[in-house]
């Protein structure tokens, strides 16, 4: 077979394709995972199941399902820790929402956790689902006893503080109404959002046991891939519309938060996402497996329209 005949015939990365297998995989096992509606305190248990049901784009357990796959993991091993993830992620979101944080109503195209349910129903149901995250791991015999603690290691320092999201959500707060440099606004996008979004392509690499280097290229690669998430939210904020965001738009600049229009204007922070991008994209070529489709996330990243 030629070189060519060889190019010809591999399919391109389905990344559509991909997406809904991965999404349906990560649905059926959150499912397994949370307790059920009926299991006392049903408050709790509703509120954590509206609010992880509500249709969100599992972005990061996929990263972590396509890194881990990337490295040679099958899919079933990397399920467990990729839905802690998304628990990680959901009570980021909810408790992101409450009247002392951003004061939102509408998340994932239904009425916020604490305005369906109320305000210490959504704090407890972000609680449980951060330390049922952790428990979840902890619990998987698929892993073996040291791997269940890297990634636990791993997860708690990238949800927590001094370099996870909770710093990231305190300096975003902290942030409002003030001028920021564009080195501070960058590193709170890195620790609001990023964080997570490293920890989802490094937890998928832990697990398929990559080498040391290419743990680092690989979180290298979602250190950009999460700064450009987070700057193409501040841009959907600004230029989408409620039906297809799921939340209110307009709300930072309402709330003068810290974002990458505010401070750049629409077109230069457009330009910024294209750079961010093509770095994420660069750091790939150091790692020689096939990346082609943590490449396609970083595309679909950058053109994304919710
Ligand atoms: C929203 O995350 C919060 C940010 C860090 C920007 P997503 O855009 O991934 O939200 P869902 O999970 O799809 O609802
Ligand atoms: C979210 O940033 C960061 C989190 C850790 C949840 P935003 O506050 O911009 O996220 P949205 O726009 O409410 O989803
Ligand atoms: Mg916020
Ligand atoms: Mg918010
Ligand atoms: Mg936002």
């Amino acid at each position: 077979m030629t070189r060519s005949s060889e190019l010809s015939s591999t399919p391109a990365f389905d990344l559509e394709g991909g997406f809904d297998e991965r999404r349906a995989l990560i649905d059926g096992a959150l499912d397994r995972l949370l307790p059920g509606e009926s299991v006392e305190p049903v408050s709790v248990h509703q509120a954590i199941r509206w609010s992880v049901f509500a249709g969100g784009k599992r972005f990061r357990p996929i990263l972590l399902l396509t890194t881990g796959e990337v490295f040679g993991a099958r899919p079933e091993v990397l399920l467990t820790t990729a839905c802690a993830l998304e628990m990680i992620h959901t009570y980021s979101l909810i408790h992101d929402d409450l009247p002392s944080m951003d004061d939102d109503e509408l998340r994932r195209g239904r009425p916020t956790c604490h305005i369906r349910f109320d305000e210490a129903t959504a704090i407890l149901a972000g609680d449980a689902l951060q330390t049922l995250a952790f428990q979840i791991i902890a619990d998987e015999s698929l892993l073996s006893a040291d791997k269940r603690v890297l990634l636990v290691s791993e997860l708690g320092r990238a949800a927590g503080t001094p370099a996870g999201m909770v710093a990231g959500q305190a300096r975003d707060l902290a942030a409002e109404s003030r001028a920021v440099t564009s080195g501070e606004l960058e590193q709170i996008h890195s620790l609001k959002t990023a964080a997570l979004i490293i920890a989802a392509a490094r937890c998928g690499a832990i697990i398929a046991e990559a080498t040391d280097l290419e743990l680092e290229a690989v979180g290298k690669y979602a250190a950009q891939l999460g700064l450009l998430f987070q700057i193409t939210d501040d841009l959907l904020d600004v230029t989408a519309t409620a039906e297809t965001l799921g939340k209110t738009p307009g709300k930072d600049a309402r709330a003068q938060k810290a974002t990458y229009p505010s401070l750049y204007g629409i077109e230069n922070a457009h330009q910024r996402a294209e750079l961010v991008h093509q770095e994420a994209c660069a750091v790939l070529e150091r790692i020689d497996k096939p990346t082609e489709p943590l490449r396609a996330i970083a595309d679909f990243i950058l053109n994304r329209k919710a």
